[in-house]
Protein backbone atom coordinates (compact mmCIF):
# COMPACT_ATOMS: atom_id res chain seq x y z
CA UNK A 1 0.00 0.00 0.00
CA UNK A 2 0.94 3.27 -0.87
CA UNK A 3 -0.08 6.73 0.47
CA UNK A 4 -0.83 9.66 -1.95
CA UNK A 5 -0.97 13.16 -0.78
CA UNK A 6 -3.58 15.32 -2.86
CA UNK A 7 -3.92 18.76 -2.52
CA UNK A 8 -7.19 20.41 -1.83
CA UNK A 9 -6.47 24.32 -0.94
CA UNK A 10 -5.02 26.39 1.42
CA UNK A 11 -6.83 26.95 5.44
CA UNK A 12 -8.04 29.99 4.24
CA UNK A 13 -10.31 28.35 1.71
CA UNK A 14 -11.97 26.28 4.19
CA UNK A 15 -14.34 28.34 6.74
CA UNK A 16 -14.71 27.23 10.11
CA UNK A 17 -17.51 25.82 11.34
CA UNK A 18 -18.14 25.16 7.66
CA UNK A 19 -18.28 22.41 5.17
CA UNK A 20 -16.87 22.40 2.19
CA UNK A 21 -17.08 19.47 -0.73
CA UNK A 22 -13.81 18.05 -3.01
CA UNK A 23 -13.42 16.08 -5.36
CA UNK A 24 -10.35 13.67 -5.01
CA UNK A 25 -9.67 10.72 -7.34
CA UNK A 26 -12.88 11.00 -8.67
CA UNK A 27 -14.34 10.75 -5.11
CA UNK A 28 -16.58 13.55 -3.60
CA UNK A 29 -15.32 14.48 0.15
CA UNK A 30 -16.75 16.99 2.63
CA UNK A 31 -14.02 18.89 4.41
CA UNK A 32 -14.84 20.64 7.51
CA UNK A 33 -12.74 23.15 9.58
CA UNK A 34 -13.33 22.75 13.12
CA UNK A 35 -13.42 25.37 16.01
CA UNK A 36 -10.16 24.60 17.12
CA UNK A 37 -8.62 24.34 13.76
CA UNK A 38 -8.48 20.79 13.11
CA UNK A 39 -9.34 19.64 9.31
CA UNK A 40 -11.67 16.77 9.39
CA UNK A 41 -12.75 14.65 6.39
CA UNK A 42 -15.07 12.47 5.16
CA UNK A 43 -17.22 11.14 2.17
CA UNK A 44 -20.12 13.64 1.18
CA UNK A 45 -22.48 10.82 1.38
CA UNK A 46 -24.93 10.23 4.30
CA UNK A 47 -25.34 6.93 4.84
CA UNK A 48 -28.55 7.16 5.62
CA UNK A 49 -29.83 8.07 1.77
CA UNK A 50 -27.20 9.83 0.61
CA UNK A 51 -27.65 13.44 1.69
CA UNK A 52 -24.49 15.54 1.29
CA UNK A 53 -22.92 16.35 4.50
CA UNK A 54 -21.16 18.80 3.73
CA UNK A 55 -24.01 21.16 3.73
CA UNK A 56 -24.77 20.18 7.32
CA UNK A 57 -24.71 21.70 10.35
CA UNK A 58 -21.19 21.44 12.42
CA UNK A 59 -21.33 21.42 16.33
CA UNK A 60 -18.05 20.12 17.90
CA UNK A 61 -16.58 17.06 16.07
CA UNK A 62 -19.98 16.58 14.88
CA UNK A 63 -21.91 17.41 11.51
CA UNK A 64 -25.45 17.00 11.20
CA UNK A 65 -27.07 15.89 7.75
CA UNK A 66 -29.17 18.66 6.13
CA UNK A 67 -31.91 15.72 5.11
CA UNK A 68 -32.68 14.17 7.77
CA UNK A 69 -30.56 15.30 10.70
CA UNK A 70 -27.92 12.22 11.42
CA UNK A 71 -25.05 13.34 13.69
CA UNK A 72 -22.11 11.75 12.22
CA UNK A 73 -18.54 12.00 14.15
CA UNK A 74 -15.89 13.42 12.48
CA UNK A 75 -13.09 11.78 13.84
CA UNK A 76 -14.13 8.60 13.10
CA UNK A 77 -17.10 8.52 10.77
CA UNK A 78 -19.86 6.93 13.27
CA UNK A 79 -23.47 7.39 12.88
CA UNK A 80 -24.63 8.34 16.31
CA UNK A 81 -27.14 6.24 18.23
CA UNK A 82 -30.25 6.55 18.31
CA UNK A 83 -29.21 5.64 14.39
CA UNK A 84 -26.88 3.68 12.89
CA UNK A 85 -23.89 3.82 10.07
CA UNK A 86 -20.74 4.73 9.41
CA UNK A 87 -18.95 7.02 6.73
CA UNK A 88 -15.48 6.62 5.69
CA UNK A 89 -13.49 9.31 6.81
CA UNK A 90 -9.51 10.44 5.29
CA UNK A 91 -6.80 11.25 7.11
CA UNK A 92 -5.46 15.42 6.63
CA UNK A 93 -2.27 16.76 6.94
CA UNK A 94 -1.92 20.81 7.01
CA UNK A 95 1.63 21.23 5.45
CA UNK A 96 2.55 25.29 6.10
CA UNK A 97 -1.06 26.47 4.85
CA UNK A 98 -1.64 24.08 2.80
CA UNK A 99 -4.46 21.30 3.38
CA UNK A 100 -3.84 17.86 1.60
CA UNK A 101 -5.87 14.05 1.76
CA UNK A 102 -4.05 11.74 2.42
CA UNK A 103 -5.23 8.61 0.41
CA UNK A 104 -4.23 4.70 0.39
CA UNK A 105 -3.52 3.47 -3.09
CA UNK A 106 -3.77 -0.26 -3.17
CA UNK A 107 -2.11 -2.60 -5.67
CA UNK A 108 -4.91 -3.89 -7.90
CA UNK A 109 -3.83 -7.26 -9.93
CA UNK A 110 -0.59 -8.50 -8.01
S1 LIG B 1 -29.83 11.31 4.15
FE1 LIG B 1 -28.72 11.91 5.90
S2 LIG B 1 -30.06 11.65 7.53
FE2 LIG B 1 -31.21 11.00 5.80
Amino acid sequence: MKVKKVSIGHMKDFPVQAGKKVHVNGVEIAVFRLLNGDIRAVENRCPHRGGPLSEGMVSGDFVFCPLHEYKVDLCDGQVQEPDAGCVRTYPVEVEGDEVKICLVEEKVGV
